[in-house]
């Protein structure tokens, strides 16, 4: 076994499950891929690595590693017919509508890897999930920008691929800078997996009820949505375009300390991580090379973004309720620059962390323990009591 980790009691009893995906360890601000270090993964793999990793438990060899790079390639294409589904939304459709939408329709295209007790099926659905998520959302933004969709292409790596079905357009040659792909496979990387976060534990519980692959990756790409988990790369961004100025900070952070404000510093916090993100340290340095590459190093967002961590982490609330920017604070900067709309950031976020949903769903599945997740809760409700009809009420 690689190494032994020992909880604390108190940990255990709060576990939802077990697993030998990915490790997090909240005070010292460390995340494990099955025991490497997100600092290395993110340095030296890339993302079809990192998936063999999460999906078998081991760094493939270079023939495995060709041979699993083939497949997720050649599964890239969707249905002819699904393009209908795109057509059933309005343009202003949010991306992530219709990738709930779509993704939850493979059920209905796929049937023949749906059967999740057939292990041949069930890794179909994994490669197909993985495959073709970049496709879904490319398309997804396609179409709410109204231009024409782009087709996969089998000659370029999967964040190659993904960046030419959103820029490119028929009327012109479109290059994909290997710069921007660099830093587009960093992202898919740092959002891959993170334990049983809420999308997961998501895709975990429907998946115990022994539902189709594809429905229960639907269910987690709209628990991911919600502004308090993956939507918060959106908000973030939305949050420093309101604040505007440095000079502005000093008012949102006071905002944010208010019980009696619903505003919260979007990309601040965490609900396990108590000392730092590890990723948004890896995600800050790509916002330096990616803006310094585009030549906007003074992007004001940028500028705003370093202020306010700098003066958050030296606020004595903020260092009290040990709250620092997680994965989603730097996260928006970067695609903004690479030129995506707000709208395009969560369902980026859906597109890498399909693989740690599905290497998780596989997991559940395989444990001959799985039994369909049923929570208890503490009733705090009405004791019993007769009916009373509506003439004596
Ligand atoms: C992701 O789980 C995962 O792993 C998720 C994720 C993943 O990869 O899957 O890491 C991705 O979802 C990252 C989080 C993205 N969300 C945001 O950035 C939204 C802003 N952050 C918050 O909404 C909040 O920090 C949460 C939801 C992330 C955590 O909220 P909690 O559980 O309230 O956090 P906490 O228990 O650590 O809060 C401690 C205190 C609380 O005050 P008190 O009740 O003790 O008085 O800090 C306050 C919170 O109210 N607080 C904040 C704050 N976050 C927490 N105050 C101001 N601004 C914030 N951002």
């Amino acid at each position: 076994q690689a190494g032994v980790f020992t909880y604390d009691p108190g940990f255990t009893s709060t576990a939802s499950c077990d697993s030998t995906i990915t490790f997090i360890d909240g005070d010292k601000g460390e995340l494990l891929h099955r025991g490497y270090p997100i600092e290395q993964i993110a340095s030296k793999s890339h993302f079809l690595e990192l998936s063999y990793l999460l999906l078998y438990g081991e760094l493939p060899s270079a023939k495995d590693l060709e041979k699993f790079e083939t497949t997720i390639t050649r599964h890239t294409m969707l249905h002819e017919q699904m393009q209908y589904f795109y057509r059933g939304f309005r343009r202003d459709a949010h991306p992530m509508a219709i990738m709930v939408g779509v993704v939850g329709a493979m059920s209905a295209f796929y049937h023949d890897s749906t059967d999740i007790s057939d292990p041949r099926q069930r890794e179909i659905a994994s490669h197909r999930l993985i495959a073709k998520m970049p496709t879904i959302a490319a398309w997804a933004y396609k179409y709410h920008i109204g231009q024409p969709f782009v087709y996969p292409r089998n000659d370029l790596d999967y964040a190659s691929n993904f960046l030419q079905m959103c820029f490119a357009v028929p009327a012109e040659d479109y290059e994909v800078n290997p710069i921007l792909a660099r830093a587009m496979d960093r992202i898919f990387m740092l959002q891959a997996d993170h334990e049983q976060n809420a999308s997961t534990s998501t895709v975990r519980l429907a998946s115990s009820s022994g539902a189709n692959p594809f429905a229960c990756i639907a269910a987690g790409i709209a628990c991911l949505w919600g502004p308090a988990h993956g939507g918060a790369n959106q908000a973030c961004l939305e949050m420093l375009e309101e604040i505007g100025s440095v000079d502005r900070i000093p008012e949102f952070i006071e905002r944010a300390k208010d019980k009696d404000d619903p505003f919260r510093l979007m990309g601040f916090g965490h609900r396990v991580y108590k000392n730092f993100d590890p990723r948004a340290t890896v995600m800050k340095q790509s916002a330096d090379e990616v803006l310094d590459l585009l030549g906007i190093e003074d992007n004001p967002k940028l500028q705003v973004a370093k202020a306010l961590e700098k003066q958050a982490l030296e606020d004595p609330y903020f260092i009290e309720k040990k709250l620092f920017p997680n994965v989603d604070f730097y996260s928006g900067i970067v695609m903004e620059a690479m030129g995506f709309p707000t709208s395009m950031f969560t369902p980026i976020f859906a597109l890498s962390r399909t693989v740690g949903w599905v290497s998780q769903w596989k997991e559940m599945i395989a444990d001959p323990q799985n039994k369909i997740g049923r929570p208890r809760q503490l009733y705090l409700g009405a004791t019993s009591r007769d009916y009373v009809d509506i003439e004596n009420r």
